[in-house]
This record gives C-alpha cells, structure tokens and sequence, in this order.
C-alpha cells in the first residue's frame, strides 16, 4: 500500500524552537540507533517509522553506523525515502554524525576532514538524500586540531550537503571552543547531541548553562536509558530485550539489576502522576529549559505511542522534583 501521511499529523506534538536557530524540532524525535538495521524485520521499522511521522515526529535521527550492520539503517531508511517519505523530504530533518568507527584504517573513525567529507558523501549515497539537515562530529577526536574538524563540519554546509551542523558527547569547555570556532567561520553551532536522563546526569554540570549561553539546542538522548526507564525490566530481563543483546557498559543485566529498586520507586511516583514510567522519564528530560527534543529509540509502534503520549503531562511539582531526586540519591 502507498504510504500516504496522516492530515492530522500536526496536530498532536509540540515544536521546541532550537536554541536561537530558526529551526524548531518535535519535543520527541526518533532515533534509528536500534531498530532500523540490516537485522531487524524491516516491516516492523517501517511501520515504526510511519506511525511516527503521522504522528507529528518530523525528526529522525541517523549515524554513519546504526544498524547493526553498520550503515544499514542508513540504507534501510533510503528504501523508505524512495517508498514512502519521497513526497514528505521538506518536512523532514534528517540528521546523520561521523566520528565512531566506520571503515577500516586510518580514514574511517575519530574527527579528520578526510573521515567527516567521505563519510558523509557515503551517508548521503546510502539515503539517497542530495542533502542532510543536521551533520554532526559524533564525538570530540583528542588528536585532531578542533579547527580541522570544525572546518569540516563548515565545508559540509558550504558545499550544500547539510544545512545546520551540530556536535555530540562533547564536554562543557570543548563546546564552547567549537562554537566559537563555528561562530567565526559563519555557520553556527545549531545543536549539541548529548546523553542524558535521570540514571545519568552528566550535562547539569555545566553543558546545559553553555549551551543557554551560546544559543545552542540541545537534543539528548537515551532519555529512558535504553530501555531502563521503562516497565520493560520491572519484572525480570524479557528475551528479544536491548540489555540481552548489547555490551554497551551502561546497559548491562547488572546494571538492569542494579538499578532495579530505583526503578520500582519511579514506576510508582509515575503511576501517581497518571503517567507509564517511560512517559514521566521523556517529560523529565524536557522539564529542562534548554532541552530541545528527547530523542527515543522504540522497537515496537507500541512503545512509540507510549512514549509519545508524554506530552501530555510534562510538568512537575517541586515535591514531585525533590521526590525524584530522592529516589534516585537511593
Ligand atoms: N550521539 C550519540 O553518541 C548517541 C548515542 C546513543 C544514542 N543516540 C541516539 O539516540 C537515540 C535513542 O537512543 P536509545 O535507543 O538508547 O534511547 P532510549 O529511548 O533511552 O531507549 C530505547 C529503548 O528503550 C526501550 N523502550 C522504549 N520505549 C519503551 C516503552 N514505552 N516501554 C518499554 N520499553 C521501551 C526499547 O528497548 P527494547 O529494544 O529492549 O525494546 C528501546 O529500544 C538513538 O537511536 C540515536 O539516534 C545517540
């Protein structure tokens, strides 16, 4: 069947405006890090991906390595481009990153002009996209000059491959520098990608006040820490489940474990606000005023309206702020 988009599919999401960008983002984004790949049923992805879009999320965000295996969600996303969301390419952003490990030798990771040029010409080739709306240098390289890749992200924008840059995973001083660096050669830094939610807290130590400063958005990621934050693991490690097929350290079955008494007390304090777990952790990550979009993964359309359905309560008590904090002080 020909995919044809919902005619109310604005009318149900929040548009965050992005720093002092002129763009706005949804509140919630999708993230094709799991989900989308090579191993995955591709019927399941796509039906993901359409009940997303139909549902007001008009971001989907990519890397150079997403699948697994890697680059295959990127391909996968390119037969949908061609099958569904060809009519829809202007009102959508698109993100991809380089900086992870890609292809073999010295070109294929970390920050070189040479590594962030080719892998984007090979992302925009597997979407089959003429332009990205957002590149990002996936993470800081410690051996290349900041300027170099900067540079890079620059000469993305000026041979018309992506229209904004961002940056993800970089700590509070290296924004700073990068935005800076941005600044002067005239393409500004749109958008921090960072990882945050209530198990990990990194960026209220001095990222967020940077990025208020300099103007800049911030999308964060694993909101619900991969799965953590939700009643996915409330009653034991389901099979098919992302902590039984990752060796990511912060999505381990001890830590699922481990985070278990912290987990039952938020579920409850959710239920109390009328909300699943996954709904009260997205609105948690939003309350923040410099927080553009939460950026989910989801494995079933299922979780995705779970999710979604967070907008509908995104504010928060003191008492219910200073319980949370409670909870998760243990
Ligand atoms: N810049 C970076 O370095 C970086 C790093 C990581 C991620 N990201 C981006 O952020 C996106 C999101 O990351 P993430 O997938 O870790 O986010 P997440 O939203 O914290 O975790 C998503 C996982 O949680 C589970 N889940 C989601 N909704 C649920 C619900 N309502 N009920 C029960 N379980 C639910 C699912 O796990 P199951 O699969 O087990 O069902 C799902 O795959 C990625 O796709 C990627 O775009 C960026």
């Amino acid at each position: 069947m020909p995919y044809l988009a919902s005619e109310t599919r604005y009318d149900k999401i929040l548009y965050n405006r992005v720093g002092r960008s002129g763009l706005k983002l949804p509140a919630i984004s999708l993230g094709w890090w799991y989900n989308f790949g090579g191993l995955d049923v591709f019927e399941n992805s796509r039906a993901i991906a359409r009940r997303a879009f139909d549902m007001g999320i008009t971001h989907f965000d990519f890397a150079n390595n997403y699948g697994p295996p890697p680059g295959s969600a990127e391909e996968n996303f390119g037969t949908l481009f061609k099958q569904d969301f060809h009519p829809y390419r202007d009102e959508l952003i698109i993100s991809t990153k380089a900086g992870y490990d890609m292809w073999l030798g010295p070109y294929g990771n970390w920050g070189s002009r040479k590594y962030l040029l080719a892998s984007l010409d090979q992302s925009l080739k597997r979407m089959g996209l003429d332009y990205v709306d957002i590149f990002y240098s996936h993470r800081p390289d410690p051996e290349t000059p900041l300027e170099e890749t900067m540079g890079a992200l620059d000469s993305a924008v000026r041979q018309g491959k992506a229209l904004y840059v961002g940056i993800s995973n970089y700590n509070p001083e290296m924004t700073r520098r990068a935005a800076q660096i941005l600044k002067n050669l005239g393409t500004p830094c749109l958008i921090h990608q960072a990882r945050y939610s209530m198990l990990d807290r990194w960026v209220e130590g001095g990222l967020l006040d940077v990025l208020t400063e300099e103007g800049i958005g911030c999308i964060v990621f694993s909101p619900l820490a991969q799965g953590h934050l939700t009643d996915r693991y409330l009653n034991g490690i389901p099979s098919g489940a992302r902590a039984t097929k990752t060796e990511h350290v912060w999505m381990t079955l001890d830590n699922v474990k481990k985070n278990l008494p912290k987990t039952q007390k938020l579920n409850e304090l959710a239920k109390q606000r009328g909300q699943s777990l996954a709904q009260m952790a997205i609105a948690w990550v939003l309350r923040q005023p410099a927080v553009t979009s939460a950026l989910i993964g989801a494995s079933s359309v299922k979780q995705l309206e779970d999710n979604l359905a967070a907008v509908n309560n995104l504010k928060f008590s003191n008492e219910e702020l200073d319980r949370i904090d409670s909870i998760l002080r243990g």
